[in-house]
Formats: structure tokens, sequence, C-alpha cells
């Protein structure tokens, strides 16, 4: 067997986050269970993905028209100099994702969804029809709330729901290779209005940091 290859995309805006602390621990005990595996990092806060540009959409017209589904010829709707610019932007991100055994996501909830510097890279990386089907995806989340199932806000939850549908409806992702952990209730430690929530939100993150070291090794 091929040495595996581990995607690992953070999000969050600050340095000291949960989301991207989470995603350390589920990376971390991948790494550890599968020495000498390639291990890609990209800091989709730090070093932004830019916005499709009307370029990109030509590439993704034509991908569709032609019936291209296969990633390694979508070079192939390249026709133009502002076409051919689009593509040096998503010629690498698509080449590290398709690359991947296991993509890991790393992402805050802002305004009850995901994040513009992971919506950028969905948009680049997304062409009709593809499948990334036999490939894991694990999303290590953080939230200023609680939004589980039987939570008043649970139908606000357009995170976890929104990549769930995305991966399974874009990618051909099957829910049994979907993982997601998530630290909860993050606001407790700074709106006093959620003191008492304190003690919840330490359970929910060392759950979820447990989690993550068990589950960065299963597979
Ligand atoms: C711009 C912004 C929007 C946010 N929107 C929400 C929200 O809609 N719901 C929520 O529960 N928390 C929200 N939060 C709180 C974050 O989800 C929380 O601080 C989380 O821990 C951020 O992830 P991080 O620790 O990895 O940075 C928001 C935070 C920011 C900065």
């Amino acid at each position: 067997m091929t040495s595996p290859t581990l995607l690992h995309l953070d999000a969050s805006a600050r340095r000291r986050s949960f989301s991207r602390e989470l995603g350390d621990a589920v990376a971390g005990a991948w790494r550890t269970a599968h020495p000498g595996a390639t291990y890609l990092h990209r800091d989709l806060a730090l070093t932004p993905v830019p916005q499709i540009t009307e370029a990109w959409t030509e590439l993704c017209d034509h991908v569709l028209e032609h019936g291209i589904t296969d990633p390694a010829r979508y070079r192939e709707a390249v026709r133009t100099p502002e076409q051919a610019a689009a593509w040096a932007v998503v010629e690498p991100l698509l080449a590290e994702l398709v690359a991947a055994d296991v993509v890991l996501i790393a992402t805050p909830m802002y305004n009850f969804s995901v994040p513009a510097s992971l919506k950028a890279w969905i948009d680049q990386v997304t062409f009709p029809k593809m499948s990334l089907a036999g490939r894991r995806f694990v999303v290590a989340y953080a939230r200023g709330g609680a939004y589980g199932p039987g939570t008043p806000r649970h139908p606000y939850d357009h995170q976890e729901r929104y990549l769930r549908d995305f991966f399974a409806g874009h990618f051909a992702i099957p829910e049994e290779a979907m993982d997601f952990l998530g630290t909860e209730l993050v606001n407790a430690r700074v709106d006093p209005a959620l003191a008492a929530r304190r003690t919840a939100h330490d359970a929910s993150r060392e759950a979820a940091l447990a989690a993550a070291r068990k589950a960065g090794g299963a597979w």
C-alpha cells in the first residue's frame, strides 16, 4: 500500500483558536499512526484563496458542457489568458485535494455557517459532477453557542449541515466516510451572560479533544 496523504485546512481568523486546537489534535494522532505519510497543511485564513472570477465560471461551464468529470482533464477547458490565470489558482488547490486520502477541515462557525475563507476554497476546487469517493472527510469545528439535536438553535446550524450536504452532494462522499468533531459554547469563556455554561463548554472541549485523538489514529 502506498503511503497515505492528509490534507489539513485551517480557516479560523485567530491563532488562539478552538477549531485549530481540535484540528491539530486530529492531525497529530493521524501522523503518529502513519509515520512517513504525507502531510499537507494549508492555512486559508493566513494565506487566503482568492474569490473565483468570471474566467473561472467559463472553465466550469466548459467542463459541464463537454461532460468532463475527471479533474486530470480540467485543463482542457483553458482557452484564454484570463482562463489560464484562473486555472493557475485552481490547479495547486485541486492537486492537493485529489492527492489526499483524508481531508481534515478545521473551521469555526461564523454567522451560523462557515468562514468566507473556507467558502472561497470550496468555490475554487468544486467542479460539476466531480467525485472524490474513496476519501475520508473530517471536520473539526468550534462555535460560540450550542447547536446539537434538541437545542433551540439546532435549526440554525448551517455549519455541520452545510458541510455534510456539500460533501455528499458535490463530492459524492457517503455519510460513513465523514466525521464531525466539535467544541461548543466557546462564547461562555467571554460572555458574562453565558458564565453558567462554562462548565458545559469545558466538558465539550475535553470530549472533542479525546474524540479527535482517538479518531485521528483510526484511519
Ligand atoms: C465573525 C464571527 C461570527 C460568529 N458567528 C457565530 C455564530 O453565528 N454562532 C455561534 O455560535 N458562534 C459564532 N461565533 C463564535 C465562534 O464560532 C467561536 O468563537 C469559535 O470558537 C470560533 O472558532 P475558533 O475558536 O476556531 O476561532 C462567531 C465568531 C466570529 C468571529
